[in-house]
């Protein structure tokens, strides 16, 4: 071996040490992988190719022209995850606590341009201390170029964030940026400020844990879209949520061979109770209609009175919104719209169609909500699905009432299918409060108010509880038997195969934020 080829070996010897095997073992004694086991457990094997091994950060200030560690912390590269090619970041925690340096960002920008010019999804492993403080405002710099291109990147490529150890500061706004985060279980938080800032401003007691672990984040403030018990299982997630992504918006995601055969599902017959007000588990209709085990459920516990996530329908990869009856009557309101509007913009950005399952009593009242802006983030939805131009299928399994009918991928947003079980409720609001208004005179003057109101009520739900009016109008293409559902949302999707359409020519859209 020549000597350079000996120097190079060497280097590279250290470069894949990291921060040194004592600090590799502390990583492993916190239960979390190293940068490299994590790309390593990611990618296919023997397929990452690493960009960027022999950088070093080029700071003399604070005596750190003594300390360099090739590769500054961060290793950086392509790879594949089941054949399709990937661009991957992975912060190492045993290099100056993972600390974003100029040089640092530099190798993460150049794989973000990469990515953006073959067009390929972007996964960030994130386990960083922040800035790194030796650095003053190079670092920050390097921040502000990552975010830059977190947005010129949005809606062109995936952009996918694991949050793998500490993310504070600043640092948590590249992931925020990014369509999906992903967090580890007792290994990683996220905050702007930590406990100690928190204690000093505020008087409050918290430990990182309560103010930004990944429950918190995934029940309170939605920030986090799956929880992991561990590095192996985030690392699974991340693998599973891109099999549904497409490469890039100018493809669509991958379809599995798929056989067409009676497709008839007979326990979908069941799953409406017969009174109008009993919940039932919206779950059970999405199992029910799609490819056996295919659902991806995405924001699980965070407003889960409306479902997303991604599921396949005879091989095709779909979005599925749907109300869910078993959580607050299924109702709409400020963070179940916020929810839903996101996904659907993601769903459309990257060529992913949509089904809207619909058992909605209407929008939330109080003065929670209206204080809380019901009526900006109700609007949120209204306006991405009335902007999405993906193949988009509507099924009302039970109550599409006021508003919420118009909210919930009616027709007259642009919808391409609308199908309705025979259960199905279309109507301004319910027969009680419906009755209440509109034959208060009669019911006042009547010998017995109470019979006449229910009287009142059944004749309106007579008139009204029913989708037959929606149908006769053509707001409903069609009145389905549930066990045909699957059948028919299969047919339809191919059948939308093709759609192609154009919004007005404008730069951008002013969704209400
Ligand atoms: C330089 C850092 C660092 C940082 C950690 N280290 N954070 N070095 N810059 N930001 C170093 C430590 O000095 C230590 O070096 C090693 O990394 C491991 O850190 P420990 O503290 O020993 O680890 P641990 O106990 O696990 O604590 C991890 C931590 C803590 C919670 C992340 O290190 C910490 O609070 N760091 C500072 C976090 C922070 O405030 N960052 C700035 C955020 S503001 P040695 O040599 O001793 O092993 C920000 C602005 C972004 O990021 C701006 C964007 C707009």
């Amino acid at each position: 071996m020549s000597d350079t080829n000996k120097q190079l070996q060497e280097k590279i010897a250290q470069a894949k040490l990291g921060g040194g095997q004592k600090r590799i073992d502390k990583q492993h004694e916190k239960k979390k992988l190293t940068a490299r086991e994590r790309i390593e457990y990611l990618l296919d094997e023997g397929s990452f190719e690493e960009m960027g091994i022999l950088v070093t950060h080029r700071t003399t200030e604070f005596g750190m022209d003594t300390q360099k560690f090739y590769g500054d912390g961060v290793v950086t590269g392509y790879g594949t995850i089941d054949e399709r090619l990937v661009y991957v970041f992975a912060q190492d925690f045993t290099v100056f606590g993972g600390s974003l340096s100029e040089t640092h960002a530099e190798k993460i920008c150049k794989i973000m341009d990469h990515a953006m010019r073959v067009g390929a999804p972007v996964i960030g492993l994130n386990d960083s201390g922040g800035a790194r403080i030796q650095e003053g405002v190079r670092s920050l710099g390097g921040y502000a170029d990552i975010f830059y291109r977190n947005v010129q990147a949005s809606g062109v490529v995936p952009q996918i964030s694991a949050i793998m150890g500490p993310c504070a500061g600043g640092a948590v706004y590249s992931p925020a940026m990014t369509d999906f985060t992903l967090m580890v279980q007792d290994s990683s938080y996220m905050f702007v400020t930590g406990p100690n800032v928190v204690k000093t401003v505020t008087n409050e007691n918290v430990t990182s844990e309560e103010l930004g672990g990944a429950r918190t984040h995934a029940t309170k403030s939605g920030v986090t879209h799956f929880t992991a018990s561990n590095d192996i299982v985030c690392l699974e997630q991340v693998k599973q949520l891109l099999s549904y992504l497409p490469q890039n918006n100018q493809s669509k995601p991958e379809m599995l061979p798929y056989e067409l055969s009676e497709e008839l599902r007979e326990e979908l017959e069941a799953v409406v109770p017969d009174s109008s007000n009993k919940p039932y588990d919206m779950h059970s209709v999405i199992s029910g209609i799609i490819d056996e085990e295919s659902f991806f459920e995405v924001h699980k516990d965070y407003a889960d009175n409306i479902i997303v996530g991604f599921a396949r329908l005879g091989g095709r990869s779909i979005g599925i919104v749907a109300n869910q009856p078993m959580s607050l009557a299924g109702v709409l309101d400020v963070d179940s719209s916020k929810k839903g509007a996101r996904f659907v913009r993601f769903c459309d950005a990257f060529n992913i169609p949509l089904l809207v399952l619909v058992d909605v009593p209407g929008f939330l009242p109080g003065t929670d909500q209206e204080w809380n802006g019901i009526i900006l983030n109700g609007a949120k939805l209204l306006y991405a699905l009335s902007e999405a131009t993906v193949p988009r299928v509507t099924l009302i399994t039970r109550k599409a009432y006021g508003g919420a009918y118009d909210v919930m991928n009616s027709k007259h947003i642009g919808a391409d299918m609308n199908f309705a079980w025979p259960t199905a409720e279309i109507a301004v609001m319910g027969a009680k409060g419906a009755s209440e208004i509109i034959f208060r005179r009669e019911i006042a003057a009547a010998e017995d108010p109470e019979l006449k109101l229910s009287e009142k009520e059944a004749e309106y739900a007579e008139a009204f509880a029913n989708p037959f009016k929606a149908a006769q109008r053509g707001f409903i293409d069609e009145v389905i038997q549930p066990k045909d559902s699957r059948r028919k949302l299969m047919k339809a999707f191919a059948m939308l195969e093709t759609k192609n359409v154009e919004g007005p020519k404008r730069k951008h859209g002013n969704i209400p934020l």
